[in-house]
This record gives C-alpha cells, sequence and structure tokens, in this order.
C-alpha cells in the first residue's frame, strides 16, 4: 500500500519534471519593463524561444530597444559575446498576436498592468486558446491568484504565479504562489522552469501581497505618508533610509523605480482585501497617479528623470 502511493508520488514528480524540461516555447504577455526583463532572462538562461505580445508594434519597438540595450551592457562588461546577444535576440519574437503566439505554446507568463479585469479577461482568453497542456502564470504584484484562476474556466488548475522582482536581470528571487485551484505538478513544473532561468524561488501562498509586497509596499507607503504630512522632503527621507537603515535605495526613489501606479494598485489590494486600515494608500500616491506621474517611467514620480 505504502509502497503503491510511493510510486504514485514517484510517477507524479517525474511527469512535473519531464513537462518542465519541456518547456521550449514561452509566450510572454506584456513587453513592459517586467515582461522584457522575463523575456531577456528565459531567452538567455532557459535558451527557450519567446513570444513577446504587447497591443501595439510601438510598445513593441520601445520594449526590444530596451533588450538591445540591456545585451549591450552585457558584451561590454564581458557578461556575453556579440554572438551570444545574437542568438538571444533571435530567440525573443515580438507580436501583437495573442492567439497566434499560443498555438504552440509551452507556459505563458503575463506580465500586463495591475488592472483586475484586464487580466481576468486575458486569462479567460488563455483558458481557451493555450494548449491543454501550458502552464498559466501571472507576475501580479498582488492580486488574488486564486480569483485570476476563476477567470480561466476550465483550466483554473493550470493556474499559477511566478512573481518576478524588478529588475528581473539582476534580482535572483521570485514568488512563487499557488491559487486554491493550483496542482501542485503545475508548482513544481513552474519551481523547474524558474530554476532553468537560475532564479531562487520562494513559495507563498494566496493572501494579499504575498511575501514581498505584503512587507514591501505599506514601507513605502508610509514613507510617502511622512513626505505629504510634511515631515521630511523626498531627498532626506530617502537619504535617512539609506545612511541610517543600511536600505540599498531610499523608498521613494524605489516607488519611482516600481511606477507609482502599480505601488497605488498594491496597496489599494492591501487595503481592500484585508479590510484592515493599516493599509489605507497615501492620497498623495493616489493624487500622483491621477497626474500621470509614475515614476522613472514617466519622467517624473517624486524625482525627475530625463
Ligand atoms: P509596464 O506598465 O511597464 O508594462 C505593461 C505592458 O503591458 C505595457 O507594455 C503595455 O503596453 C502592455 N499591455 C497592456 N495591455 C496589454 C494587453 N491586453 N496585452 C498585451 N500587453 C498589454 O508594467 P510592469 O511594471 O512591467 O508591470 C507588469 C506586471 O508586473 C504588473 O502586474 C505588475 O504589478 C507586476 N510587477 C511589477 C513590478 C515592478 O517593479 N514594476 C515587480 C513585480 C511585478
Amino acid at each position: 500500500m505504502l509502497r503503491t502511493s510511493m510510486t504514485i508520488q514517484k510517477r507524479l514528480f517525474s511527469s512535473a519534471r519531464t513537462l518542465a524540461k519541456d518547456v521550449n516555447n514561452l509566450t510572454v504577455i506584456g513587453g513592459g519593463q517586467m515582461g522584457l526583463g522575463i523575456a531577456l532572462v528565459a531567452a538567455n538562461k532557459a535558451g527557450v524561444n519567446v513570444k513577446l505580445v504587447d497591443t501595439s508594434d510601438a510598445a513593441l519597438d520601445k520594449g526590444m530597444a530596451f533588450l538591445q540595450k540591456l545585451l549591450s551592457k552585457d558584451i561590454k562588461k564581458g557578461r556575453l559575446t556579440e554572438e551570444q546577444a545574437k542568438d538571444i535576440t533571435a530567440r525573443v519574437t515580438p507580436t501583437t498576436d495573442l492567439t497566434g503566439a499560443l498555438k504552440d505554446t509551452d507556459m505563458v507568463i503575463e506580465a500586463v498592468p495591475e488592472i483586475p479585469d484586464l487580466k481576468f479577461k486575458i486569462f479567460s482568453q488563455l483558458a481557451k486558446e493555450a494548449p491543454a497542456d501550458a502552464i498559466l502564470a501571472t507576475n501580479t504584484s498582488s492580486i488574488s491568484i486564486t480569483k485570476i484562476a476563476a477567470a480561466a474556466k476550465g483550466a483554473e488548475n493550470r493556474v499559477v504565479a511566478a512573481h518576478f522582482m524588478n529588475p528581473v536581470p539582476v534580482q535572483p528571487g521570485v514568488e512563487i504562489i499557488q491559487a486554491l485551484q493550483t496542482d501542485k505538478s503545475i508548482v513544481d513544473d513552474t519551481l523547474a522552469f524558474v530554476g532553468r532561468m537560475g532564479k531562487v524561488p520562494s513559495l507563498a501562498k494566496d493572501s494579499p501581497g504575498f511575501i514581498a509586497n505584503r512587507i514591501l509596499v505599506p514601507y513605502i507607503n508610509e514613507a510617502v505618508i511622512v513626505l505629504e504630512s510634511g515631515i521630511g522632503s523626498a531627498k532626506d527621507i530617502d537619504a535617512m533610509m539609506v545612511n541610517g537603515c543600511a536600505m540599498p535605495m531610499g523608498p521613494l526613489a524605489l516607488a519611482d523605480f516600481i511606477g507609482l501606479d502599480t505601488c497605488f494598485a498594491i496597496m489599494n489590494v492591501l487595503y481592500k482585501d484585508t479590510g484592515d486600515s493599516k493599509y489605507r494608500p497615501s492620497v498623495l500616491l493616489g493624487k500622483m497617479v491621477d497626474a500621470g506621474w509614475l515614476g522613472k517611467k514617466s519622467g517624473k514620480g517624486f524625482y525627475e528623470y530625463k
């Protein structure tokens, strides 16, 4: 009896590993700062073919130009040869045709903006159009994986989160989050794949903010509240946290880097899903998002960017 159940477990485990080895074609949806980073590391370290999907040629051109910039940096620093960079570029195909990209995909990683209805719509399409054994992963920072899985009607058990950290080529950490509906084999396959990408995974439960953002974003939000309360200037707040608290960068500079829209969206999820007033988003943060001051990506946030 014991041996039989061990054999079944072994079989499940080995089928999970086999599937992971079979991820040759990856679809990344959203060619912004996260999607582009994921595409680059997957093509470089895991050696897979990547379809990078965005809504317009302009967005894709911007993404591919950024990819070239990152590769040139790697060549200059001696981390890649020109030949290797060419191979990596050849493995990444930009496209606006999601349906076409899904045809032969083994795994999807969605990295569109942190808007729940947008993600639900995409996962509903993935359930209908992706191959029946494809892993359907989201890079959401805060939206319930269980809710995203529920939107993938008929494919709920294949939805998982692979929450990469920014910048993806630099940060080794990835949170792997299982929805209530996710099959364990999908979690195992995802762990194996991020391992091929050279990442170090942490397992987290599907709970508001998971591990990283449950801790990090309230810290950033508090720094914005300190600023709006007039306790210190942006420069002084950041300098104190860097020089006095051993943080590698100040919370407001970090917010600009992450994107103020993303930070605000995460705080709103923490506030709404826990019902706890300690997660109230800063009013100033919301106003800056309304003004389109999203940080580095828009040229203005707590600081100005050329
Ligand atoms: P971004 O705004 O830089 O990029 C989003 C991209 O998605 C844009 O290129 C946009 O044109 C594209 N897009 C929008 N609708 C689309 C659609 N229907 N189909 C295909 N592409 C579409 O955003 P970013 O920062 O890359 O964030 C993406 C996701 O990653 C969000 O869920 C965010 O919460 C998460 N994330 C962000 C981190 C950060 O530090 N910015 C860190 C970890 C996760």
